[in-house]
C-alpha cells in the first residue's frame, strides 16, 4: 500500500479505506458528490508552526493565491499567520478569514487605484512595490486619502530557483519586481514623497523550489543592499523574503522544510536588527489537500487506456499547463493488480488531463480516486471551463468536518445572464 504518510501525515489507509485525519474520503464523497476538494486542518497549523519555529520572531504571511477560501486562511491566522496578497479581492477573502489588516503585504504588479484606496483605508502593514510608476500613483492615492503608505520595494535578484519557467519569477527577464540598481535609485526618488513610508525590501524568486540554494543567494544580496541601504541613512525594517518553498509531489520528492529554508538564509542575516517576513503558500496548504473524483468510464483504445474522471483541468489544471505530476491513489484499496493508463477529465481538450501513462491500481465505473497534492492553486485555478459548476471544498479536523464553500449550482453559474 501506498505510504502516503511522506505527503502528510494525517492521510492513511485504515482497513483498506483512505481517510483524511479521522475521516474516511468516501463517506465524504457520498455525502457531498465529486469532484470534491477536502482539506486538512491539522497539516495546515502544523505547517504555520513549522514555519515560527524556523523563524522565530518573523511574520509568516500566507500567500493566499495558493488557496482563498476565508476559512483556510482562518486556520493559518489561528496560528499567528498573516496573508501576502495580490489584489483587492485577496485582500477581502484574507479579512473574511480573520486576518488583522496589519499583517497583511501587498505585492502584485498591477494594483490599480481602486485597489490601493481599499488596501490603505484597511490600513495593510505595507505594499511591495514593483516599479517607479507604482511609487508615485501610491504616492498620489494616499495623499487622496490623508495617509501614508509603508511600502518595501520588490527587487529582482536575479537568481534562478530551477523551477518551472512560468513560475520562475525571480530572473531578469521576468516582469516582477526592479533590478538591485533600479532599487537603490528608487529609495532615493521615495525620500521625498510625503506619503511614503520606507519600511523594507521585498524578493520572491519563485515557486515550486526543491533546493534552498537559491534562496541563500537571493538573500545573500538583499542582505547586501540592505546594508548599503543602511549606511545610505535609511531606517528599514522589514525584510520579506518571499514563498515559493517546494513541495513533494512525486513519491521520490524529498521536500525542503522551513528549517532548512532558515539554515540558508540566516547566516546572510547576522548583526541585521529587523522583523523578516515569509510569505508560503503551497508548502502551508498543498498537502493539506486531496481532490477525490469518480471513474466515469474506463475506455481502451488500440494503444491506450484511458480513465474517464469527473474532474477536468477546469478542477485541477497544474497538470495541462505546468505538465505538473499529482500522485493519485484509490480511495478503497482492493488490493487488485496494476493498470497503466492515462487519467482525464471530461473536458473537450487534449490537454485535459491529471496523469499521463500512469501505473495505477486497477478501477472500474464508479470507483474514487484521490489526487494528491491538491491543496495550493487547485479550486483558486478552477474556472466554469465547458460550463461546469465548481467543486466544494470540505474542512476536515480531527473526527469532524464541514462544508467551506458548497458545490456551485447551475443556477449559480447562469446568473450572469442577470445582467
Ligand atoms: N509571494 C509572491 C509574491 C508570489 O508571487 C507567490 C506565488 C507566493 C508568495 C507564494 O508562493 P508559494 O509559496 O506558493 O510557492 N500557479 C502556480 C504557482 C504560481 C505562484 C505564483 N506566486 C502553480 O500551480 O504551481
Amino acid at each position: 500500500m501506498e505510504n502516503l504518510k511522506e505527503f502528510n501525515p494525517y492521510l492513511s489507509y485504515k482497513g483498506g479505506t483512505l481517510y483524511i485525519e479521522g475521516v474516511s474520503v468516501g463517506e465524504l464523497a457520498e455525502r457531498f458528490g465529486t469532484p470534491l476538494y477536502v482539506y486538512s486542518a491539522s497539516y495546515i497549523r502544523d505547517r504555520v508552526r513549522a514555519y515560527y519555529e524556523a523563524f522565530p520572531g518573523s511574520l509568516v504571511c500566507y500567500a493566499v493565491k495558493a488557496n482563498f477560501n476565508p476559512e483556510i486562511i482562518r486556520v493559518a491566522g489561528e496560528e499567528g499567520a498573516g496573508a501576502d496578497i495580490v489584489s483587492g479581492g485577496e485582500l477581502l477573502f484574507a479579512l473574511k478569514g480573520g486576518i488583522p489588516p496589519e499583517k497583511v503585504v501587498y505585492a502584485g504588479v498591477g494594483k490599480t487605484e481602486k485597489e490601493i484606496e481599499l488596501a490603505l483605508e484597511r490600513g495593510i502593514l505595507m505594499f511591495n512595490v514593483e516599479s517607479e510608476e507604482e511609487l508615485y500613483i501610491l504616492d498620489t492615492v494616499a495623499s487622496k486619502l490623508k495617509k501614508k503608505a509603508r511600502i518595501s520595494i520588490r527587487v529582482n535578484p536575479d537568481v534562478d530557483p530551477k523551477t518551472h519557467p512560468y513560475i520562475a519569477t525571480g530572473l531578469k527577464k521576468s516582469k516582477f519586481g526592479v533590478d538591485i540598481e533600479k532599487a537603490r535609485e528608487l529609495f532615493r526618488r521615495a525620500k521625498d514623497l510625503k506619503n511614503i513610508e520606507l519600511v523594507g525590501l521585498h524578493c520572491h524568486i519563485g515557486s515550486q523550489i526543491l533546493e534552498v540554494s537559491p534562496y541563500s543567494e537571493a538573500v545573500k544580496k538583499l542582505a547586501e543592499l540592505w546594508r548599503d541601504l543602511l549606511r545610505e541613512g535609511f531606517e528599514l525594517r522589514y525584510m520579506d523574503v518571499g514563498g515559493g518553498l517546494g513541495i513533494k509531489y512525486r513519491p521520490e520528492d524529498k521536500e525542503p522544510t522551513p528549517k532548512d529554508l532558515a539554515k540558508a538564509v540566516k547566516p546572510h542575516l547576522e548583526g541585521l536588527e529587523l522583523t523578516l517576513i515569509l510569505e508560503p503558500g503551497r508548502s502551508v496548504v498543498g498537502n493539506a489537500g486531496i481532490l477525490v473524483t469518480r471513474v466515469l468510464f474506463v475506455k481502451e483504445k488500440e494503444r491506450k487506456r484511458f480513465i474517464i474522471v469527473d474532474a477536468g483541468m477546469n478542477d485541477l489544471i497544474r497538470p495541462s499547463i505546468y505538465d505538473a505530476y499529482h500522485h493519485i491513489v484509490p480511495v478503497e484499496d482492493k488490493g487488485e493488480g496494476y493498470t497503466i493508463a492515462d487519467v482525464v477529465g471530461p473536458i473537450c481538450e487534449t490537454g485535459d488531463f491529471l496523469a499521463k501513462d500512469r501505473r495505477l491500481k486497477e478501477v472500474r465505473r464508479g470507483d474514487l480516486l484521490a489526487v494528491l497534492s491538491a491543496g495550493a492553486y487547485g479550486f483558486s485555478m478552477s474556472s466554469h471551463y465547458n460550463g461546469r459548476p465548481r467543486p466544494a471544498e470540505v474542512l476536515v479536523e480531527g473526527d469532524s468536518y464541514r462544508v467551506i464553500r458548497r458545490r456551485e449550482t447551475y443556477e449559480y453559474i447562469l446568473y450572469e445572464k442577470d445582467y
